[in-house]
């Protein structure tokens, strides 16, 4: 079967069976955890997986053994691992935009036997540009007169380096200089991280594939404004562009770049050299090291069985929640301070990657695709939105992630942490009784546990791996395109439009509600 002709889920026999199960033994609430987990002694081992250093338990899920058996069947029916086959060999799997998605390559090692002839040019090419990009990382940490680094660009190329950094805060180099990163076009965001610096001690990193990104060009113009102001220096030494465009790079007056391939897509590109904050914070080993765990995990998702293939596994899970038992949105929970931004980072990913309503043919969907993505650190959320997962009127799947070693001395309160993370699942399923209907605990909603051994850069480059694939596995059974995000072009182009008129009020064709709005703010 050629990946482009591939069935999508809902054509699959192993659908009609997977609907026929469904109601039989989910709707109505008939299928029960408490009740599974007491018939069946083996679930919580059978249930679980290893995949390379991430652990998950996903027995505390609203599934039995039939569906597992038969979202399998699903995934063979829908060759997904042909897909997957595809994506690795550096086929066009990002369809509308007639390239390959090529996020893997970057992490695969030098002389890897894995990597096919038809890549070898495109990985040399990759190895040369981050060799080149963390030697410069290399230069920066040895160079005392830089005290800051201003990361400068928005969804890909900041969620990422910015998880990865604070993540990674254990393996900042002390003394090393200090981080800072602007998103947002909103200049409170700049002008904030500016109000300490001085410019002739920060280096600017403008990250933007495109180099095209409204946001990043007003936030890297007023850097500059602002660097040229308070210093005479050579701003060519104070400012680096990340980029696949480095003409456009130039034409801003940054002519020092480290370049990206066009077919590593934005929201995949913490791998490249859009990583180059981290390997200033954690140096080149460190960097190396998150890339040989993101590879571990690439080689698990290639070679894996289905049955045994975490990020697979974890995909038809997904479209059992979002398309069987009807969830729209998927909460996480990291219990850990350094993951804080992970609900963030995934959002982009899953929602720009699945937020879909055509599939690869441009047909309708007639199924449902990637829910809401949400979530906050475990223990804050807690004690914000933990009372809706226990007792609201609507399931959302959680997702806990846990490490179990701590990175830092107090052990008794990290022990603490991973009780309370425990605790929480554990509440989830197991509900509670009380006479008063206002006490009473529900039970029966899921969970995922995944669960790292520490958070340390080999650890991180396995986790996000596994989300990246994971997500691409879902799409794959939906049928869809992960790799294009033409749903955020609209609103690009009206903006442009609107800033038009807001010069010369009343020369476009505005509908009442906005040319209104637009009258009051430019009042
Ligand atoms: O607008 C969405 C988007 O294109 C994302 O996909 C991307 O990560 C982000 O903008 C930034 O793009 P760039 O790196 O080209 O500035």
């Amino acid at each position: 079967m050629h990946w482009q002709h591939r069935p999508r889920c809902d054509q699959a026999s192993a659908w009609a069976l997977l609907q026929a199960h469904y109601k039989q033994h989910f709707a109505a609430h008939v299928f029960d955890l408490r009740r599974a987990f007491a018939q069946d002694p083996r679930r919580a081992p059978d249930f679980s997986l290893q995949a390379p250093h991430v652990f998950a338990d996903l027995s505390k899920n609203l599934i039995d053994r039939r569906a597992r058996e038969l979202l399998g069947q699903l995934a063979r029916e829908c060759g997904v691992e042909t897909h997957r086959d595809a994506l690795l060999a550096g086929e066009p799997v990002n369809v509308t935009e007639n390239r390959p998605a090529l996020h893997p390559l970057l992490r695969a090692p030098p002389n890897d036997p894995g990597v096919p002839a038809a890549l070898h040019d495109a990985h040399a090419q990759m190895l040369r540009n981050l060799d080149n990009m963390l030697s410069f990382a290399e230069q920066v940490r040895a160079d005392a007169s830089i005290t800051d680094v201003v990361h400068i660009g928005i969804g890909g190329s900041d969620l990422g380096p910015r998880l990865a950094v604070q993540a990674l805060d254990a393996y900042v180099t002390p003394g090393a200089a200090r981080l800072h990163f602007v998103a947002n076009m909103d200049a409170h965001d700049l002008l904030t991280a500016l109000r300490s610096l001085q410019p002739g001690r920060t280096l600017f990193i403008v990250a933007s594939k495109s180099f095209g990104t409204a946001e990043t060009l007003a936030n890297a113009r007023a850097a500059l404004d602002w660097f040229h102001a308070g210093c005479q220096r050579d701003a060519a030494r104070h400012f680096v562009a990340l980029t696949a465009r480095p003409g456009a790079a130039a034409q801003l007056g940054i002519t020092r770049c480290f370049t990206l391939a066009e077919g590593v897509g934005g929201r995949y590109s913490l791998w490249s050299v859009i990583g180059l904050p981290l390997a200033i914070a954690i140096g080149a080993a460190g960097f190396r090291a998150l890339l040989a765990g993101a590879h571990a995990m690439d080689r698990h998702f290639a070679s894996a069985p289905v049955e045994a293939n975490l990020p697979l596994q974890l995909a038809l899970l997904d479209v059992w929640q979002r398309d069987f038992l009807g969830f729209a949105s998927r909460c996480l929970v990291p219990y850990h301070h350094g993951l804080r931004q992970l609900p963030a980072w995934w959002q982009q990913l899953e929602m720009e990657s699945n937020g879909k309503s055509v599939d690869l043919h441009g047909r309708a969907m007639p199924v449902q695709t990637a829910p809401v993505i949400w979530g906050a650190e475990g223990s804050n959320g807690q004690h914000a939105f933990f009372q809706l997962l226990h007792q609201g009127a609507q399931t959302a799947p959680v997702e806990f992630i846990a490490v179990r070693q701590a990175g830092h001395p107090l052990a008794g309160q990290h022990r603490q942490l991973l009780c309370n993370a425990l605790a929480q699942a554990r509440a989830l399923m197991v509900g509670a009784e009380h006479p008063d209907p206002a006490r009473r605990f529900p039970g029966n909603r899921p969970s995922a546990f995944l669960l790292l051994e520490r958070l340390d850069p080999v650890s991180l480059g396995a986790l996000l791996a596994l989300y990246e694939h994971r997500t691409f596995a879902a799409g794959s059974l939906w049928g869809i395109n992960s790799f294009d995000q033409w749903g955020v072009e609209l609103g690009k182009a009206i903006a442009r439009d609107i800033q038009a008129q807001w010069a010369n009020p009343g020369a476009g064709d505005l509908d009442a509600s906005t040319a209104a709005l637009l009258a009051r703010l430019n009042g």
